[in-house]
């Protein structure tokens, strides 16, 4: 089954052909980084209208790439939440045509469960159950997979998402937008042990995040050092930040994964790019003899190939959608409406 998906919720404009949910045929990805770069974050206004003028082109592309044509897809696919709302119904209007035009069926799919999913485009063993850390610039959640059509949210961050920590620490240390990368390579130089920036773990047995009290920490430092007129090395203040966050990360999901003694544990969303984040998880996995997937960087960050691969299991398990499928800015995690 070859199923055209596309990808608008944010700020990449992208369409895949996957096949059996497993296949990559086609992933294209347009990236409207550069264009947001300049506002120190997405606009969403200007996400939407690059992903009208974009999305026609990037459709032709996929297309092309895969030496496929339209008749030759088996259905149509599309975020339909969570993201910006403007921009999902773009990716929305266009599948919808699509679908109908073409007399295919339509399927909707949540974004965190397409970032969950792009583990499947990649390890073809893989398969539920499993617990994921899902950390993007707009989630952070435990989610336990119990099949392809179930998914508990374990833990969740109760204020600020860890990618969204990354993007304004980077922007009040001048190190640009998106902040995920910039602190990554940053911290290379600088030393994580230099500022004991707060864990936040919350109540031990449960699974929750908070984001925002490690935020004020950072803005407290640089702050009082300005008052004192000392001089910051944004290097150690990048490092320690990260070692900050990531220790929580990994010590939350190994202890939610022990709780309920599962062996199995994936990453998915932007931030599971980092590369501190892949060794410490490896490392504390490899200690509680549990078995690690993540997905190349590329399927980590928004692409269409996730949703594509999602779509497949929301069709063969009978969730197909009609054309009164809406964008839902908050669809939470396990629902289609
Ligand atoms: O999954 P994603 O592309 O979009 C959302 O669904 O939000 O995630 C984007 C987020 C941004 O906050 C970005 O700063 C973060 O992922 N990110 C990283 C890294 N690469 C991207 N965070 C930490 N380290 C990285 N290497
Ligand atoms: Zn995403």
């Amino acid at each position: 089954m070859k199923i055209l998906s596309i990808e608008t919720s944010c700020d990449e404009t992208s369409v895949a052909i996957v096949e059996d949910g497993r296949k990559i045929l086609t992933n294209r990805i347009y990236s409207q980084i550069d264009i947001h770069q300049k506002y120190g974050g997405v606009v969403p206004e200007i996400a939407s209208r690059n992903h009208v003028t974009k999305l026609p082109y990037i459709i032709d592309e996929a297309l092309a790439e895969s030496h496929l044509s339209l008749a030759e897809m088996d259905a149509i696919a599309v975020t339909n939440g969570p993201g910006l709302v403007g921009a999902l119904l773009i990716g929305l209007s266009t599948a919808k045509a699509m679908a109908y035009s073409l007399g295919k069926p339509l399927i909707g799919v949540h974004h965190i469960e397409g970032h969950i999913a792009a583990n499947f485009l990649q390890y073809p063993e893989l398969e539920p159950p499993f617990l994921t850390l899902v950390v993007s610039g707009g989630h952070s959640h435990l989610v336990l997979v119990e099949d392809y059509q179930t998914f508990k949210v374990l833990g969740r961050t109760i204020d600020d998402a860890a990618g969204e920590a990354f993007d304004k620490i980077s922007r009040v240390l001048g190190l640009g937008y998106p902040g995920g990368p910039a602190i990554d390579a940053a911290a290379k130089n600088g030393n994580p042990e230099a500022i004991p920036f707060p864990r936040v773990m919350l109540d031990k047995t449960q699974y929750d995040f908070s984001f925002s009290g490690l935020k004020s920490a950072v803005l407290n430092y640089l702050n009082g050092k300005k008052m004192k007129n000392e001089a910051v090395n944004p290097d150690d203040v990048a490092a320690s930040f990260q070692l900050a966050v990531i220790e929580v990360l990994v010590s939350k999901t190994i202890a939610c994964a022990n709780s309920i003694g599962m062996k199995t544990i994936c990453m998915a969303g932007g931030v599971s790019c980092n590369s501190l984040l892949r060794k410490m998880m490896g490392q504390a996995a490899t200690e509680a003899g549990m078995t690690l997937y993540y997905p190349d960087p590329i399927l980590c960050t928004d692409n269409a190939a996730m949703i594509g691969s999602m779509a497949y299991y929301n069709y063969i398990n009978g969730e197909e959608s009609d054309l009164s499928l809406n964008g839902i800015p908050g669809l939470k995690i396990g629902t289609r409406q």
